[in-house]
């Protein structure tokens, strides 16, 4: 597989990054890597794994509407259980406080 099969997900603002493969979502990837993105549902149903586009383009697959809103759609908000790459993506994850953490590395992955 060529490096232009694989997407560049960058976690902003902490600078984190993993690799995400064409078809593969956002979450998915993520959990992969062992930066896993805070979810839930991982079917579009509950909108605990939102998170901001702020550079690169998603395909976005179906979702519940309580879960994300047209108005959040306007400003580049996204489910990254229902969101495929279709170029490299910066995501903006927001983060309350430590230790609610939008994102965790796995504890199996940890050294
Ligand atoms: S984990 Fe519930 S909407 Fe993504």
């Amino acid at each position: 597989m060529s490096d232009r099969e694989v997407f560049k997900i960058t976690i902003k603002p902490y600078g984190a990054s993993y690799h995400c493969y064409p078809g593969e979502s956002l979450l998915t990837a993520s959990r992969n890597s062992g930066l896993t993105l805070a979810n839930n549902c991982q079917k579009g149903e509950c909108g605990t794994c939102k998170v901001k586009i702020r550079k690169g383009q998603i395909k976005l697959a179906p979702f519940m509407l309580s879960a994300l809103s047209m108005q959040e759609i306007d400003a580049d908000y996204t489910l990254a259980c229902r969101s495929t790459p279709l170029t490299d993506v910066e995501i903006l994850v927001e983060m309350s406080g430590w230790p609610d953490a939008r994102f965790y590395p796995r504890k199996d992955k940890q050294d």
